[in-house]
C-alpha cells in the first residue's frame, strides 16, 4: 500500500502534492518523492524517510515553481526502501515519470525482455520497468502516451494504481487502476489525483472514483476522458459529490483504523497470495524458501521466536508445520529466549515473526540464534526493516501499513504466509498427499471470500458486546488450532478495552481456571465443527452447570453449541486447519466495540506502542 497524489491546474502544484502526501502518509511513510514539471523538463527529489524528510531535501535541491506536480509515499513492495527505490520513476529518456501503488508480477520476465532490447535500471522497482515498458510502446508503436500506457497495462499482470506524465504532452496525465484505489478530483480548471480524496477535499467535493480496469486521460484542456484498459471502450465520467470530511476519508469512513484493519484482511490475505500461488496449476512460489530448501529439508527442529500477536500467529503455526510437515517446532518468546542460554543446533531452522520487524527483543534473539549457526527466516510486514535485513531470508507478508496499535492484519497475514510456506515445504518433502495438496490450495484460495462472510457478524457481536462490555473478566478457550486463537482473543480485549482476560485451551479448564466460573463469567469457547468439537461441547456443558455466560464462534449451521450458548457468532466452513483465519474476525470484533462502548482509545491503548524498540 503506497499513497500517490497529483496535480494539473492553474496553482503552484508543490504544496499541494506535498500537503497530499502528509494526508496520505497513513498509507506507507518508509520514502517518499515529488516530480514538478518546470516547463520544459521532470525535475525530481526523492528519499528515504518520511514526507517531512523529503520536504527538506527537495527544497534545496529542485525548484518548486510549476503547476503540473505528483507525487509518492511508499510502503515497499519490491526492493528495500532507499532513495533510489524511491518513487516516482523517470523512464530511460527521462521524459517519462511514473508513480505507482501496487505489484506488476511479471516485472521479472519484463525488465529481461526490456534488457535484451538495451534498457537500463536503476532501481530493483517493478514500477521503473512498467515505465520504460510504456516508453518502449510509444516508441516502437508510435503512439500517444494514453495509448502506449493502455498496451502496457495489457501486457502487466498484477495490481496498479498508476499516475504517468510525459514532458512532450505537458497538459495532460494519464491514471489508471486496478486492484489498488484511484480518486480524480474535478475543479474549475484544475484536477487532482490522490489515493484517497483526503488530499483535495478543501478545493473539490466533486469527485470521479475510477474503477477496477478503468484508464483516464485528465488534461486540462479536454477534461476526464476514461477508457476501459482490456477493450478501449468509453465510460462516462460519473462525478460524485463527496460528503466526508478529512478525518473520515483517511480512514476510508470507519471510526478506528483498527476497524478499517479488521475490514482490510480480505485484500490483505488476497495480497499476501499475490505472485505466490496459483490454485489451480498447484504451484507456490516462494524464493526464500526456493532458494534455502536444503536447510528446511535437513533442519531436525524449526524454533519459532516471536512476540506479542506474533508469538500467536507463531503457535498456530506450530500446529500446521507438525500436521503438514512432520518437522518437531518449539515456540518461543523472543524477549526469554534471549536471556536463558538457550540450545540451538547449526541445523535448526529458526523463523522469526514480526509485524514491524523493528521488536528489540525479537531482534536480538535473531542475533543469538546467528551466533550459533542456525538459518534465521523472517516473517515481516514491513518491507526493509531491521528485521528483513538481519534475518537470512524471508517471506514478507504484504498487509499493508497497520495503524491501529491492536495488531488484526498482521495476524492472519502471518498465518497465510505460513500457512503457504508449510504447504510448499510439505510437497517438496512429500509428508502430504498430491491430493491433500491441492484441496489446501483450493480452500486457501476460498478464504478471502469467507472472511468477507465472517466479517458480516459485525451486528451481531455488537449486541454481544453490548450485553458483556462491563464484565470485569473473561476467558477465551479454544482447542489445537484455535487454542491461539482463543489467547489471541484475550490479547486483544485486554489491550485495547482494558478488561482483564485470559485465554486457554478448553481441556485445561478442569485442572484449575474452571474455578472461576461463575454466573459474572463471560466465556468466549471457540467450536469449530471438525476441531475436538464433541470434546468442546462436553467443555460447554461444564461451564453451563457452574451458569458461566458461553458466547460460542462456531460453524455456520451449528446446532450443538447454539443449545447450549447465550450466544453463538456463526463463521463459514474451511478445513480445519485453516479455521484460525475465520475465528479470529468476530473475537476482533468483539474486543474492538467492546472497547468503543466504553469510550476507550482504540487505536492508541494505553502504556502500549506499534512498535515496541526497547526491551
Ligand atoms: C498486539 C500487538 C503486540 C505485537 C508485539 C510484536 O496487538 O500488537 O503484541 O504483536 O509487540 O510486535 P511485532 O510483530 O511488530 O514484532
Amino acid at each position: 500500500m503506497c499513497g500517490i497524489v497529483g496535480y494539473i491546474g492553474h496553482r503552484k502544484a508543490y504544496p499541494i502534492v506535498l500537503k497530499g502526501l502528509q494526508r496520505l502518509e497513513y498509507r506507507g511513510y518508509d520514502s517518499a518523492g515529488i516530480a514538478i514539471f518546470d516547463g520544459s523538463d521532470i525535475k525530481l527529489s526523492k528519499t528515504k524517510g518520511k514526507v517531512a524528510d523529503l520536504q527538506d531535501r527537495l527544497e534545496k535541491e529542485i525548484p518548486t515553481e510549476g503547476n503540473l506536480a505528483f507525487g509518492h509515499t511508499r510502503w515497499a513492495t519490491h526492493g528495500v526502501p532507499n532513495d533510489v527505490n524511491s518513487h516516482p520513476h523517470y523512464s530511460n529518456s527521462q521524459n517519462l515519470a511514473i508513480i505507482h501503488n501496487g505489484i506488476i508480477e511479471n516485472y521479472g520476465t519484463l525488465r529481461q525482455e526490456l534488457i535484451k532490447r538495451g534498457y537500463t535500471f536503476t532501481s530493483e522497482t517493478d514500477t521503473e520497468v512498467l515505465v520504460n515498458l510504456i516508453e518502449e510502446i510509444k516508441i516502437k508503436e508510435g503512439v500517444k502516451l494514453g495509448k502506449a500506457v493502455q498496451i502496457a497495462l495489457n501486457e502487466v499482470v498484477g495490481a496498479y494504481a498508476i499516475t504517468v506524465f510525459d514532458k512532450e504532452r505537458p497538459h495532460e496525465l494519464v491514471v489508471a487502476r486496478l486492484g489498488s484505489p484511484l480518486a480524480i478530483g474535478v475543479g474549475e480548471e484544475e484536477f487532482f489525483i490522490a489515493s484517497d480524496a483526503s488530499p483535495f477535499i478543501e478545493y473539490t467535493k466533486n469527485a470521479i472514483y475510477l474503477e477496477d480496469g478503468e484508464m483516464a486521460i485528465v488534461s486540462r484542456e479536454k477534461g476526464v476522458r476514461i477508457r476501459k484498459i482490456k477493450n478501449d471502450k468509453q465510460v462516462a465520467a460519473n462525478v460524485q459529490e463527496l460528503k466526508m470530511n478529512l478525518e473520515q476519508i483517511e480512514k476510508g469512513g470507519y471510526e478506528h483504523f483498527m476497524l478499517k484493519e479488521i475490514y482490510e484482511q480480505p485484500n490483505a490475505i488476497s495480497d499476501t497470495f499475490r505472485g505466490r500461488m496459483r490454485p489451480k496449476s498447484g504451484i507456490i512460489k516462494m524464493a526464500g524458501i526456493d532458494d534455502n530448501f536444503e536447510k528446511f529439508k535437513n533442519a531436525k527442529r524449526i524454533i519459532i521466536i516471536a512476540c506479542g500477536t506474533s508469538w500467536h500467529a507463531g503457535l498456530v503455526a506450530e500446529y500446521i508445520i507438525e500436521e503438514l510437515v512432520r518437522t518437531p517446532v518449539e515456540v518461543e518468546y523472543a524477549s526469554e529466549f534471549r536471556y536463558r542460554n538457550p540450545i540451538i543446533y547449526p541445523d535448526d531452522v529458526v523463523i522469526a515473526i514480526s509485524q514491524s520487524g523493528e521488536t528489540a527483543d525479537t531482534m536480538a534473539a535473531i542475533k543469538l540464534a546467528k551466533k550459533s549457526g542456525a538459518f534465521v527466516f523472517g516473517v515481516c510486514n514491513v518491507v526493509g526493516s531491521s528485521i528483513s535485513r538481519e534475518t537470512h531470508a524471508g517471506a514478507y507478508t504484504h498487509a499493508g501499513p497497520e495503524i491501529g496499535v491492536a495488531s488484526t492484519k498482521a495476524f492472519t497475514t502471518q498465518i497465510t504466509v505460513l500457512v503457504i510456506m508449510s504447504l510448499k515445504l510439505a510437497k517438496e518433502k512429500g509428508t502430504i498427499t498430491h491430493t491433500e495438496y491441492h484441496n489446501y490450495l483450493q480452500e486457501l484460495d476460498l478464504i478471502p471470500e469467507k472472511v468477507k462472510e465472517a466479517l458480516t457478524c459485525n451486528d451481531h457481536v455488537k449486541t454481544v458486546a453490548a450485553k458483556y462490555k462491563e464484565a470485569s473478566n473473561f476467558l477465551y478457550l479454544g482447542r489445537g488450532y484455535n487454542f491461539p486463537v482463543a489467547l489471541e482473543g484475550a490479547l486483544k480485549l485486554k489491550e485495547i478495552s482494558y478488561i482483564h482476560a485470559e485465554g486457554y485451551p478448553a481441556a485445561e479448564m478442569k485442572h484449575g481456571p474452571i474455578a472461576l466460573i461463575d454466573e459474572q463469567m463471560p466465556v468466549v469457547v471457540i467450536a469449530t465443527r471438525k476441531g475436538h468439537y464433541e470434546k468442546v461441547v462436553s467443555n460447554i456443558q461444564e461451564i453451563k452447570s457452574r451458569k458461566g455466560k458461553i458466547i460460542g464462534i462456531v460453524t455456520k449451521g451449528d446446532k450443538a453449541v447454539k443449545e447450549l450458548a447465550d450466544y453463538v457468532i456463526e463463521v463459514p466452513e474451511t478445513s480445519e486447519l485453516l479455521t484460525p483465519l475465520l475465528t479470529t474476525i468476530p473475537l476482533q470484533l468483539l474486543s474492538y466495540h467492546i472497547a468503543v462502548m466504553l469510550d476507550k482509545n482504540v487505536d492508541q491503548p494505553r502504556n502500549l506502542a506499534k512498535s515496541v524498540t526497547v526491551e
